[in-house]
């Protein structure tokens, strides 16, 4: 449970149509605050009309990233928080809104920014990158096993003509997998394309690194991830804080002095029910770690 005092403050990083948001919400007195941040605007404008309307001074949401969660707490005049949960990833609305680009169901232009008004697009990275540094995006990102022949396909196929659309990449993808794999491959490597476009583990990354200091002691960090690269970064880091001893496995005796600053909530991820799943198929991945901020311990970075 992120919500441990009723009366605290609260953030979520990735508020988009405000779900999660709003159970924090319901949990939160009259005195509980709320920062939503959201790197896309309509995500930002649907939240604010649904949680944040009227005279609601509980909320406030913002077209933030989480990695500014520290700037804006500045701005705020709030030193620490009670609790941050980032939902990672993309929202169902942007997936299911074609000319958004996220989908390789649907025909759209191969754009996928998270923050339209950020100026690369998939589009940019697909014809203007090398065939390695494509390569390395379908292996890294997609973590797809053909990404040396889908990478020789785009490069192919972008001879002819500039890919622009999503329904271009995925006949694309198609043409360089078994008929088998074809949804699948279609998949990462869209999801590849997307994680480099919005720079995701390098925003994961500095959430993590600068997220310990803005917690109270006793403050709450859950992370839903919903592939294996994120949810790897998160549960190492996770170990990490909740550790007394970072030393490398062999070692006889400790010599690295790190003391844990937080204990794990989630000892294992905490994965959707099965009704979850069946109401919303695409919880089926999603992975949720917690870590509570040990009382009177300094962060060790
Ligand atoms: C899985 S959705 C969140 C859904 C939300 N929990 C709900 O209940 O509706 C992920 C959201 O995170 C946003 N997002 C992704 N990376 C972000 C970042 N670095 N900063 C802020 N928002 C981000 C996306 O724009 C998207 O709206």
């Amino acid at each position: 449970m992120l919500v441990w005092d009723r009366s605290g403050i609260y953030v979520d990083g990735t508020i988009g149509g405000g779900g999660h948001a709003r159970a924090i919400l319901d949990r939160l007195d009259e005195s509980g605050r709320l920062i939503g941040m959201d790197r896309d605007l309509e995500a930002v404008s649907v939240s604010r009309a649904r949680i944040a309307g009227g005279s609601n001074s509980r909320v406030k949401i913002m077209h933030r990233e989480f990695t500014e969660l520290a700037s804006v707490l500045e701005a705020e005049q709030i030193s620490r928080v009670d609790g941050v949960l980032l939902d990672l990833g993309v929202s169902s609305y942007q997936i299911d809104t074609p000319g958004r680009g996220f989908s390789f169901q649907a025909e759209g232009p191969l754009d996928m920014r998270m923050d339209t008004g950020k100026a690369l697009t998939a589009a940019d990275i697909v014809n203007g990158s090398s065939r390695d540094e494509i390569e390395r995006i379908i292996r890294e990102y997609g973590e797809e096993r053909q990404a040396r022949s889908v990478a020789n396909a785009i490069v192919r196929t972008r001879a002819n003509a500039p890919l622009a659309s999503t329904a271009r990449l995925a006949d694309t993808i198609r043409s360089a997998v078994r008929r088998q794999w074809a949804v699948k491959s279609c998949a990462r490597v869209f999801q590849a394309f997307r994680i480099a476009v919005n720079n995701e583990l390098d925003k994961l990354k500095t959430s993590l690194d600068t997220m310990l200091p803005l917690l109270s002691h006793r403050g709450r960090f859950g992370v839903i991830s919903y592939h294996s690269l994120e949810d790897r970064m998160v549960k190492r880091t996770f170990e990490t804080w909740a550790s007394d001893c970072i030393c490398p496995p062999g070692l006889p005796q400790c010599v690295c002095r790190h003391k844990r600053v937080a204990v794990l909530h989630t000892k294992r991820p905490v994965v959707a029910s099965r009704e979850e799943v069946t109401k919303n198929p695409r919880s089926r991945s999603a992975r949720f770690r917690m870590i509570e901020r040990l009382p009177n311990e300094q962060p060790t970075h």
